[in-house]
């Protein structure tokens, strides 16, 4: 086991790290943290995105101690600031969100697009989410409610 430091949603935690686990061990089962998903596993899903550095990473395939003194955001870190509020209201709104389990992931992905895409395409947002896999929804509903999601909070900048 080796110690690892990072900062978690803007607050600086300590704990011992097996030499294998990834950063979405760390979140899970460390610091309880389990809005990021455990989907897949082998980096084909999404659902377990997070924000490493303000970077979109997947935290299944992100070794734990190379998070060292770095800064993650989670889904709970995003929900709790309130940065994705209009998000979140359009995916309800919308239909974007049927069982939720790529919800999260598809969250943090998006937001991280939409904060550099403040007039984004369609076709911009469906590729920038093609690594999120939804098996609910078609990807309609969600590409829409983040194209209203940005125009909203494109007004209000
Ligand atoms: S759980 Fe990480 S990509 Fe699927
Ligand atoms: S809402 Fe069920 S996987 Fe996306």
């Amino acid at each position: 086991m080796q110690q690892l430091t990072l900062t978690v949603n803007g607050t600086k935690r300590t704990l011992l790290a097996k030499p294998d686990a990834t950063l979405l061990d760390v979140l899970r089962d460390g610091f309880g943290l389990c809005g990021t998903k455990r989907g897949c596993e082998q980096g084909s899903c999404g659902a377990c995105t997070v924000l490493l550095d303000d970077e979109p990473v997947l935290s299944c395939l992100t070794p734990a101690l190379r998070c060292l003194d770095r800064c993650v955001t989670t889904i709970e870190g995003l929900t709790e600031s309130g940065e994705v509020a209009e998000l979140q209201r359009q995916l309800v709104e919308r239909g974007g969100i049927q069982c939720g389990f790529c919800t999260p992931g598809m969250v943090v992905t998006l937001h991280a697009f939409l904060r550099h895409n403040l007039v984004p395409t369609e076709d911009e947002i469906r590729d920038a989410i093609s690594g999120n896999l939804c098996r609910c929804t078609g990807y309609a509903k969600i590409v829409k409610a983040a194209m209203i999601a940005s125009g909203l909070q494109g007004e209000r900048s």
